[in-house]
């Protein structure tokens, strides 16, 4: 059975993109976004997906909107929930109801750099390599089970721009993965750790890119 997905995005929705156009073997069956103009949504419609726009802003609390927000998801009766910039922290009630199934990518090599500003903060500490991360979303922010991480160095001469745009080419290389794996049942969890079937050596969840 095709494994049918649910994106969550609040933005520009370039990874969104990368999903789609890996040709994965699933189904986007729903693209939602907490913003009525994301650019994410336009892409989603340009390619004839189902779109739905809930304004956070329209609503009292996190709490209600996120039950509102799940209540949509369950509606698409997803296999996969796939935050792609998806930009507003999650209420533990609604990471209840999909851990397992929800995945996030975040633009650093955590446990390093959680939160935002993660390209300031990288060149700030003068790290040497920075990267992206897949994983699945827990109760605690940006520190669920590591599904597959990319690392890119970083020059002398960066920004925060120039460093973000080298690893966003990285993430539009892991998410598709990450969820290509996840459709193939391939994603195994293992005492709070996810390990890949058949891969012994561990050697395609991390990859390096210039
Ligand atoms: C990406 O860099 C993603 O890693 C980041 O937002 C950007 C969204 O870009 N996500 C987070 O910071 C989540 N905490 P996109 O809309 O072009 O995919």
């Amino acid at each position: 059975m095709t494994c049918r997905v649910v994106v969550l995005l609040s933005g520009r929705g370039s990874n969104f993109q990368a999903i789609v156009e890996a040709q994965l073997p699933i189904e986007i069956v729903a693209v939602i976004s907490n913003r009525p103009h994301a650019a994410g949504l336009d892409t989603a419609r340009a390619r004839g997906l189902t779109t739905v726009a809930l304004d956070h802003t329209a609503l009292p609390d996190r709490e209600t909107f996120d039950a509102l927000l799940a209540d949509e998801i369950e509606r698409h009766h997803p296999d996969l929930v796939v935050l792609a910039g998806y930009m507003r922290i999650l209420s533990a009630a609604f990471i209840a109801r999909f851990e397992g199934r929800l995945l996030n990518i975040h633009p650093s090599l955590l446990p390093m750099f959680p939160g935002l500003k993660t390209h300031e903060r990288a060149l700030a500490e003068g790290v040497k390599i920075h990267g992206c991360t897949v994983h699945f979303v827990t109760a605690d922010l940006d520190h669920g089970p590591i599904v597959i991480q990319a690392a890119v160095p970083v020059r002398a001469d960066d920004t925060p721009d120039t460093l973000a745009a080298r690893v966003l080419q990285q993430e539009h290389r892991i998410y598709p993965q990450a969820v290509r794996w996840f459709a193939e049942g391939r994603l195994v969890k293992n005492h709070g750790h996810v390990n890949l079937k058949d891969d012994l050596t561990s050697q395609s969840v991390f990859s390096i890119g210039m």
